[in-house]
C-alpha cells in the first residue's frame, strides 16, 4: 500500500442552477479543494451547512462528477474511471449516511443487505452466513437481528448495520457523511468508539464529515476547516483545537463549550455564510469577520503552510506567523 489512501488535488465542483427562464447562475460548491489520508488515519472536516462537504463525499464515491481536480487511491488515478474499473473502485470506498435509508434497502433483511456487499466482494454463497454473522458480532449486534428489516431496528442499530455493510467490501476508505449526527449522544459515543475500535483491528481510513467539533475533536487526527467550497484551516486536531488559527475556526469553535480551548477568546458568528455563486471579493470571511484589514476586503488569501501540518488561508493570521514579535508568541 502507498503512503496516501486517499489523495485529492484541486478538487472543483461547480453546479449551474438555472434561474429564471434564461438565466443561470454558477454555485462554486468545492472550489480547489486539497486533501490526503493515510491508511488507518481519520481525517475530519467541518463547515458551516453549505460549505460543499458532501459535495466532497459525493465526489468521492463517483456520485457527482468533478468540473477539475483529480483523485488518487493508493496508487490509482480514480478520477474519471468508467465501468469495470469504476467498480473495483468503488469497493475500495464506502459511504455511512447519516441517515443509513441511504444505504439500506428498508425491504431487504439485514442478512441480505451485507450478503449483497458480501456478493460484490466475491465471496461463495455458502460462506456468507458465516461471514454475516462475524460482521454483525464485529459492530457488536446479535445474530438474531440478521432476520430482521432495517424498520424493526432501532437508530443505533441501523447504523451499526450500514458499518457492517460497509465493512463487508473490506473497503481502504470510509466517508462518514454526518453519520452519527442524528443518533442520540449516548448511542453516538458508542458508534464512534465501534469506529475507532475497527480502525485499529483492520486500519481503514475514515473521511469523518461532522458539523459538531466535539464529535470530531474525538474521533479525527487531523481537521480541514471549510468555508464556502475551500479549505481555511487544515492541521493535527489536537493543535487545531488547542490553537485555531482561522478567526473562523475561532468562531466555529467558541460555539462549541465543550470544546473551547482555554483563553481562547470568544467568538460570535454573526451573519450567515455568503451565497457560493456570488461570494465576496477578497476572503470570503471577511464581512463576518472580526479581525479583517482592508488587505482582506480586496485579497483573497491562499492556504499557506504556517508550520508542520498546519495551514491557514488568511493575511490576518499569515502575518501574525511571519513577524518576529508573534513569533515566541503565536497563540496571539
Ligand atoms: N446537485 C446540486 N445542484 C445545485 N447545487 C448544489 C447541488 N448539490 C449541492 N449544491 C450546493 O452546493 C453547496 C454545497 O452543498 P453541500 O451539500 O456539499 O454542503 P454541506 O457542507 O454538505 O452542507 P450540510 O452541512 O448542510 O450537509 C450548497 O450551496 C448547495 O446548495
Ligand atoms: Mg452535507
Amino acid at each position: 500500500m502507498s503512503d496516501a489512501a486517499l489523495a485529492v488535488r484541486g478538487l472543483t465542483v461547480h453546479f449551474r442552477v438555472r434561474r429564471g427562464l434564461v438565466g443561470s447562475r454558477v454555485v462554486r460548491a468545492v472550489d480547489g479543494v486539497d486533501l490526503a489520508l493515510g491508511p488507518g488515519e481519520t481525517l475530519g472536516v467541518a463547515g458551516e451547512s453549505g460549505s460543499g462537504k458532501s459535495t466532497i463525499a459525493r465526489s468521492l464515491v463517483h456520485l457527482t462528477r468533478p468540473n477539475g481536480g483529480t483523485i488518487t487511491l493508493g496508487e490509482t488515478d480514480v478520477t474519471s474511471l468508467r465501468g469495470a474499473a469504476l467498480r473495483r473502485y468503488r469497493r475500495r470506498m464506502q459511504m455511512v449516511y447519516q441517515d443509513p435509508y441511504d444505504s439500506l434497502d428498508p425491504r431487504m433483511t439485514v442478512r441480505d443487505a451485507i450478503g449483497e456487499a458480501l456478493a460484490v466482494r466475491g465471496l461463495s454463497r455458502d460462506r456468507r452466513p458465516g461471514e454475516v454473522a462475524r460482521l454483525l458480532s464485529r459492530v457488536n449486534l446479535p445474530d438474531a437481528l440478521a432476520a430482521r428489516y432495517p424498520g424493526q431496528l432501532s437508530g443505533g442499530q441501523r447504523q451499526r448495520v450500514s458499518i457492517a455493510r460497509a465493512l463487508a467490501v473490506e473497503p481502504d476508505v470510509i466517508i462518514c457523511d454526518e453519520a452519527v449526527a442524528a443518533l442520540d449522544v449516548s448511542i453516538r459515543a458508542q458508534v464512534l468508539n465501534l469506529l475507532k475500535d475497527i480502525q485499529r483491528d483492520t486500519g481503514v481510513a475514515y473521511l469523518f464529515i461532522s458539523h459538531d467539533l466535539s464529535t470530531l475533536r474525538f474521533v479525527a487526527d487531523r481537521v480541514a476547516i471549510m468555508y464556502v467550497g475551500r479549505v481555511v484551516e487544515h492541521g493535527p486536531s489536537l493543535e487545531l483545537f488547542a490553537e485555531p488559527l482561522h478567526p473562523y475556526t475561532r468562531a466555529l469553535i467558541a460555539a462549541v463549550p465543550s470544546v473551547t480551548a482555554r483563553g481562547t477568546k470568544r467568538l460570535h458568528l454573526a451573519g450567515e455564510p455568503p451565497d457560493p455563486a456570488n461570494p465576496p471579493t477578497g476572503c470570503p470571511f471577511h464581512p463576518r469577520c472580526p479581525e479583517a484589514i482592508d488587505e482582506c476586503r480586496r485579497v483573497r488569501p491562499e492556504l499557506t503552510v504556517v508550520g508542520p501540518g498546519r495551514s491557514v488561508a488568511c493575511h490576518v493570521a499569515v502575518r501574525s506567523f511571519r513577524s518576529p514579535r508573534s513569533a515566541a508568541e503565536p497563540s496571539r
